[in-house]
């Protein structure tokens, strides 16, 4: 290995499920060894919590590494950024004694600009979808990606020209109002908008950056760049289960185009998994067990989401699903999370393939007909009963959950190279 790939310059962390992997966790973890953390996509829809010391901390759009004093905290164009919920996340990292000025972290000033309007579209739609709604966070994620590529959108650098702010804002009233109006919303009006962006304004505009230049000269010093997914492949808005995806693209290459950097930044891609599979919101779930099994493990798993608190649908892992991430993200290895919510049950299931109108599938289909009809086929495997959160070598681990990692390994293809036994940071079996 050449001396600069053993630095690792360009590690991608994603979620290779729907999300909720566990991703906070390990980039908190990897930041240690990393210069700068970028976050590329998604918003404040992301919830990443991390334990350190015992202390509980969810981020929705600060990266995780804003935990380690000393790491460069980049927020890339490709986010989408509520400038309120920003300043709000700040002040509670301030509050927990944690430096987040502007020499700890730059917001790209091509960030689209999540606004209240966004907000209201997101809910509105949701609520007159019925049984069709897609289930999101109600962040206004969806509607800030549509004006960014409609190029009606307002971006984080319009905050620091009042004036162009102002015109870029009464740009897109038009068709806005429009839009509520369909659904039966007030209107809103240029002040509705402008006044909780002004609000904040003076807060925001010292971190804005031409991130991607920062990134590039930083790369070229030898500095080592740590991305941060939000969300999972299988939410990916180009290759997840759509309509049932989020609006931006979850995958590794996105590190490069939402970070402003060729795709020679990205050296290594993870993928992180939980050792059993959950999904928030709606949209096909094979594996789900909506059962008092399924149950088990969101209880012991405390799945119940980090942004807005909704309990997760809980299911086995499934194989096709992760191989299928393992493509579209080029992944080079896995971290397998959460082992330890396992304890306790006699055999453990794990879909190999799918079966669909006759054929087997090993990865999932694209086909968007067979979503809904998979019929997932299980091995089953010897559960495990002894507490893991000790171990920390596999040789600490019982048997049959050494088994269970391994057969992991070998069905995707994949190295794992950490398994979490625990929340906290150090509550891992690496090998
Ligand atoms: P949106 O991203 O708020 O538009 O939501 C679209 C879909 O993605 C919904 O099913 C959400 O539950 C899901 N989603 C968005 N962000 C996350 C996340 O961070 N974890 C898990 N699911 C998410």
């Amino acid at each position: 290995m050449s001396e600069q790939g053993s630095r690792e310059q360009g590690l991608v962390i994603v979620g290779a499920q729907w999300g909720d992997e566990g991703k906070g966790k390990l980039v908190d973890l990897y930041a240690e060894q990393a210069d700068v953390v970028v976050r590329y996509q998604g918003g404040t829809n992301a919830g990443h919590t991390l334990v350190v010391h015992g202390v509980k901390t969810v981020l929705h759009l600060i990266p995780s590494g804003i935990l380690h004093p000393g790491k460069r905290c980049v927020i890339g164009n490709g986010c989408v950024v509520d400038p309120v919920a920003l300043v709000a996340e700040m002040d509670e990292l301030v509050a927990a004694g944690v430096d987040v000025s502007p020499a700890r972290l730059c917001i790209s000033h091509a960030a689209p600009a999540i606004l209240d309007v966004h907000k209201r579209l997101d809910r509105a739609r949701e609520g007159a979808a019925g049984d069709a709604r897609i289930g999101t966070t109600g962040r206004g994620i969806g509607p800030a990606y549509e004006d960014a590529v409609s190029r009606h959108g307002v971006r984080l650098g319009d905050l620091a020209d009042p004036q162009r702010l102002r015109q870029r804002v009464e740009g897109l009233l038009f068709e806005k109002n429009a839009l509520l109006a369909a659904y039966g919303q007030a209107p809103v009006t240029a002040a509705d908008i402008l006044d909780p962006l002004e609000a904040v304004r003076d807060r925001i505009v010292p971190y804005l950056a031409d991130a991607g230049a920062e990134l590039a000269a930083r790369r070229k010093a030898g500095e080592r760049l740590l991305f941060e997914g939000a969300q999972g492949a299988l939410l990916d808005v180009w290759h997840g289960t759509y309509p049932f995806v989020t609006s931006s693209s979850t995958v590794a290459a996105n590190a490069a185009v939402g970070s402003g950097l060729g795709p020679q930044a990205i050296g290594r891609v993870l993928g992180v998994t939980k050792a059993y599979a959950t999904r928030v919101g709606s949209g096909p779930f094979p594996t789900e067990l909506d059962d008092a099994v399924g149950a088990r493990i969101r209880e012991v798993g405390r799945e119940f989401g980090a942004t807005t608190g909704r309990p997760r649908r809980c299911g086995w892992l499934d194989l096709p699903a992760l191989r299928y991430a393992a493509r579209i993200n080029g992944l080079t290895s896995l971290a397998l999370m959460k082992l330890d919510v396992l304890q306790g049950f006699e055999t453990l299931k794990v879909c190999t393939e799918y079966t669909w109108r006759g054929r087997t599938y090993e990865e999932m289909p694209t086909e968007p007909a067979a979503w809904s009809e998979l019929v997932p086929v299980y091995a089953e495997l010897p559960g495990f009963d002894a507490d893991l959160r000790a171990a920390r070598r596999p040789d600490d681990l019982p048997a049959t959950a050494r088994a269970f990692v391994d057969r992991i390994a070998a069905w995707t293809g994949l190295p794992i190279e950490l398994v979490s036994v625990g929340p906290g940071r150090d509550e891992n079996v690496v090998p």
